[in-house]
């Protein structure tokens, strides 16, 4: 079972608090969108092209289950891992840590990066839609919510700590 699992939207800090805490509590870190690009030989944006968003949840939904059995450190799921609700009924029992910021800290952090595929069109208004829809899944998961809006990674990470 991991140490700890992080959910947030992408572009929170996921990946950078998540190797941080990895390294405090010398243990691994792992990322589930990895296993995916790893395992398919494709980028995540590729995929979503290729097959549509639902056959990339369906790889996430095996991807997470993998892990959750398979990495004792640090977990990190892509941001919209949580939609699914199979892959929430997984996370059940562990330690879940939701990484939040505001859409405005979202759009400045992540509005310009065209390489996501969900924010290609109107950054602001996707921003709005995908955590209207998303901020009470990645609550209803989690056992502990640290904001990170203003905030460095070394302070989310000390937060994180403190919380657990
Ligand atoms: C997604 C988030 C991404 C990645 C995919 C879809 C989402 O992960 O899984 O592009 O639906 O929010 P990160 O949160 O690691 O960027």
């Amino acid at each position: 079972m991991p140490a700890i699992v992080l959910v947030g939207p992408m572009g929170v800090g996921k990946s950078t608090v998540g190797r941080l805490l990895a390294d405090h509590l010398g243990v691994g870190y792992r990322d589930t969108d990895d296993d995916i690009v790893a395992a398919q030989g494709r980028t995540i944006a590729e995929i979503f092209v290729d097959e549509g968003e639902s056959a990339f949840r369906a790889l996430e939904k095996a991807a997470v289950r993998a892990a959750l059995a398979g990495h004792d450190g640090v977990l990190a799921l892509g941001g919209g891992a949580v939609l699914d609700e199979e892959t929430r009924a997984l996370l059940a029992g562990h330690r879940v840590v939701y990484l939040s910021m505001e859409v405005e800290e979202a759009v400045k952090r992540t509005g310009l990066n065209v390489a996501r595929p969900l924010l290609a069109v109107n950054p602001r208004k996707q921003w709005r839609e995908l955590m209207e829809a998303r901020r009470h899944l990645y609550e209803q998961v989690a056992v502990a919510m640290v904001a990170t809006d203003g905030r460095t990674p070394e302070e989310v990470t000390q937060s994180v700590l403190d919380a657990l």
